[in-house]
């Protein structure tokens, strides 16, 4: 499906995140015809600049992040779509001037009435700039749709959260409502879906009676970075548990949804995320676990006796008949060994003539017999099988092996970028992969 004609207004136009992630990701759309015909960018900031730099300086952040390569020609029919405007979003009174420029700008002309609002600011900032939007009418629309996307992180907690969506939905109705949660559009998590479900080999043992638990990892190598004044308030349970994580958990674990579409996939993720609840047997610290990484509290905007946890790892259960019993393991944290994503199924181990055999040389563990399947996130995208034989030979030694699906191997393209898939659905109108509301409720009030 292609995306509707529109004008998407990036509050941030100068940042990090536009720079980085943003027109990279629509200049790969752009260079794989996925853009609408009629497509242009405002990037909204605070400095003076005429559109001819604008588009200089994203030239040069998308030539070291995009994806694709860049070339001068290509990018000089994307670069006229792009358009600046200097406007001081804590200040109602830039609201107006920009409705003129958007009027007025060539960006107006062929988007149909459509108008995609990016929320690539400070969260301090989502409300007002919700409200300011809506006060000088440019969150409804007689002709066309006005929608709304909202980056990470949506909220402090359950109070902040509810807040924080008052104020949108009293601007904007729900269903034009994007909550970004990037994992979503990781490609491995979209094909959770297919892998439980289009394959009988899989979903019928996806219980407890025959799974033993199953753990949800998202490491990190990079530290803070530049985010200390966020991330000390935050910590990993917030920034990671409450939203990646938890998702990752509910499409995992969720029933099969009536219909391979955004309401019955949502109602599933919810269903599943309101019978979440820590693991109950134990007391509660038993099955959190917190660390602080060396160092930590020598980083820039982090005080000198910081609590915060940049590793988080958590035993939850499922309290519904298909997983009564399974514990659940999320981890997550950062400067550990090596970046990697994935989920972890263990299978029981096998009952009867084999129940009490042992691996001869385990690298690891008690050398017990086990099934994994591994969902590899990311770095490498995959599925890989683990499952036991007898060792070829006169022995009669029990190995582990493996069935392994690489990704790109067989299929020999690279996925698209989180960012690009999501800003193709937002210009499509599938909410598919964004939150709603409920499933960051539920989210938070299990966080807090
Ligand atoms: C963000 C978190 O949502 O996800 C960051 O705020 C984290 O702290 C990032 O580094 C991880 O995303 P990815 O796609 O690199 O795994």
């Amino acid at each position: 499906m292609l995306p509707d004609n529109c004008t998407m207004v990036v509050f941030g136009g100068t940042g990090d995140l536009t720079h980085r992630k943003l027109v990279p990701a629509l200049y790969n759309l752009h260079l794989t015809g996925q853009l609408p015909e009629d497509f242009s960018l405002v990037g909204v900031g605070r400095k003076l600049k005429e559109n001819a730099q604008y588009r200089a300086e994203l030239a040069v952040s998308v030539e070291e992040f995009s994806a694709a390569t860049y070339d001068d020609q290509s990018w000089a029919a994307f670069a006229a779509k792009l358009y600046y405007y200097a406007g001081d979003l804590h200040d109602a009174e830039s609201y107006p001037g920009l409705k003129d420029a958007l009027k007025t700008c060539a960006c107006d002309s062929g988007n149909d009435g459509n108008y995609l609002f990016y929320l690539a600011v400070a969260p301090q900032l989502f409300a007002s700039i919700a409200g300011n939007l809506a006060r000088f009418g440019l969150s409804h629309a007689e002709k066309g749709w006005r929608r709304i996307m909202i980056e990470k992180p949506f909220g402090y907690d359950l109070t902040s959260a509810g807040e924080l969506n008052k104020a949108l939905v009293a601007a904007f109705d729900e269903k034009n409502i994007y909550r970004i949660d990037h994992y979503l559009g990781k490609e491995m998590l979209q094909n959770i879906l297919v892998i439980r479900f289009a394959n009988e080999v899989f979903e019928p043992l996806w219980n407890n009676h025959f799974i033993d638990n199953i753990q949800f990892n998202a490491l990190e190598s990079e530290g803070i970075n530049q985010r200390g004044r966020y991330y000390d308030r935050a910590g990993a349970l917030r920034d990671m548990v409450q939203s990646h994580l938890l998702q990752m958990l509910a499409i995992t674990a969720m029933e099969p949804p009536a219909e391979n579409c955004s309401p019955s996939i949502r109602l599933e993720k919810l269903r599943l995320l309101s019978s979440v609840q820590l693991w109950p047997e134990g007391e509660p610290a038993d099955n959190l676990a917190f660390g602080q990484y060396k160092g930590f509290r020598d980083e820039k905007d982090i005080a000198t006796d910081s609590q915060t946890e940049t590793f988080a790892a958590v035993r939850l259960a499922v309290n519904n008949a298909r997983w009564q019993g399974v514990p659940f393991y999320l981890r997550s944290g950062k400067k550990l060994q090596d970046k990697q994503a994935k989920i972890v199924v263990q299978f029981k181990k096998p009952p009867g003539l084999f129940a009490r055999e042992r691996l001869a040389n385990p690298s690891g563990g008690r050398g017990e017999l086990l099934n994994l399947l591994t969902l590899k996130v990311q770095p490498s995208e995959g599925v890989v099988f683990q499952f036991n034989i007898k060792k070829p030979g006169t022995t009669a030694e029990i190995a582990p092996v493996e069935m392994d699906f690489c990704q790109p191997c067989a299929f020999m393209i690279n996925s698209p970028e989180a960012y690009e898939r999501l800003l193709a659905d937002a210009m499509i109108g599938d909410t598919t992969r964004f939150t709603s509301w409920d499933e960051v409720e539920k989210a938070w009030s299990l966080t807090d």
